[in-house]
């Protein structure tokens, strides 16, 4: 059945994969974004400007859709504030499925990030809408973000002792387009990528594609967040249902020389 779904946070990472499996499902998407779409863009969807953290636009963007895929975040800022806002709007205008994208382990490690994600799961549940609440893994491109960001130093410094366990946006939006499609659903279970990996295991394959020698610098961190992330609170091994490893990644998106993301696909590797 085509649904008419409003995509917040659909110019994000996650977002316009989730953009993109939608419109090829058939549905009719629409994206909110505080910027106004490119002239020269050419879109499948429609798009409404608007902005979370104030309201602005929120209505019309929310207005006679039947799902709503919040992906949208301030990282932490204004998450708790923008769900406000984008509920209130919901709840105004008619019953939409509300689907919400969250992370593994918000309730176990004490990231000021994750109280508020955990907070927002509770705005979902008791806003009195139909929901659903998806948690996933750190993604491959958070992991090669902060692998990226040490891109012109001798070494790479890498928290010791954590391991991750990333995973593919692309799987994770095909899991957010085929809840779109189903009745609301609660809480589903978690989402993860195929492998525990250590960081500094990651690390070096990220450098190895990078074509640098993998020069390291375990760091042990102190304190609470990290040793909630030691013990593995933001992993779920039994929910390994990802496919993508982090060096299919890689080989995907970073070519020797260190270009990082789909371009350097087109540009490195042909
Ligand atoms: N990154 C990870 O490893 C990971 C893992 C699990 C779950 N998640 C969750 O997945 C979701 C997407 O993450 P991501 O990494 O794809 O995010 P991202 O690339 O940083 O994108 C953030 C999006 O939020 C929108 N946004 C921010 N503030 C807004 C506001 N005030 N009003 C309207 N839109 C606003 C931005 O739209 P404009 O700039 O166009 O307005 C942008 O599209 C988040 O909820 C995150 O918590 C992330």
């Amino acid at each position: 059945m085509t649904e008419t779904i409003l995509v917040t946070g659909g110019t994000g990472t996650l977002g316009r994969a989730v953009v993109e499996r939608l419109v090829d499902a058939g549905h009719d998407v629409r994206v909110l974004s505080r910027r106004p779409p490119g002239a020269d863009e050419v879109r499948r969807h429609a798009s409404v400007t608007g902005d979370l953290s104030t309201a602005a636009g929120v209505g019309d963007a929310v207005a006679g859709v039947t799902v709503i895929i919040h992906c949208a975040t301030t990282n932490g800022r204004g998450d708790v504030e923008a769900a406000q806002n984008l509920i209130a709007a919901a709840q105004r205008g008619g019953q939409p499925h509300l689907i919400y994208i969250s992370i593994v382990g918000v309730d176990e490690v004490p990231l000021r990030y994750y109280r508020a994600k955990l907070e927002v799961e509770e705005l979902v549940a008791g806003s009195g809408l139909p929901w659903t609440v998806l948690r996933a893994t750190q993604f491959h491109d958070l992991v090669t973000r902060v692998f990226a960001a040490q891109h012109f130093t001798p070494l790479v410094v890498v928290p010791a002792g954590i391991s991750v366990q990333p995973i593919d946006v692309r799987e994770v939006a095909d899991r957010l387009t085929g809840l779109a499609g189903e009745p609301a659903a609660g809480r589903v279970p978690d989402i993860g990528g195929p492998q525990v990996r250590a960081l500094t295991d990651l690390a070096r394959a990220f450098l190895r594609a990078n074509g640098r020698w993998p020069i390291l610098m375990p760091l042990p961190l102190a304190g609470k967040v990290a040793r909630a992330y030691r013990r593995g609170g933001h992993l779920t091994p039994e929910r390994a249902v990802g496919t993508i490893t982090y060096e299919q990644f890689l080989d995907e998106n970073v070519t020797p020389g260190g270009r990082v993301g789909a371009r350097a696909r087109k540009r490195g590797k042909g």
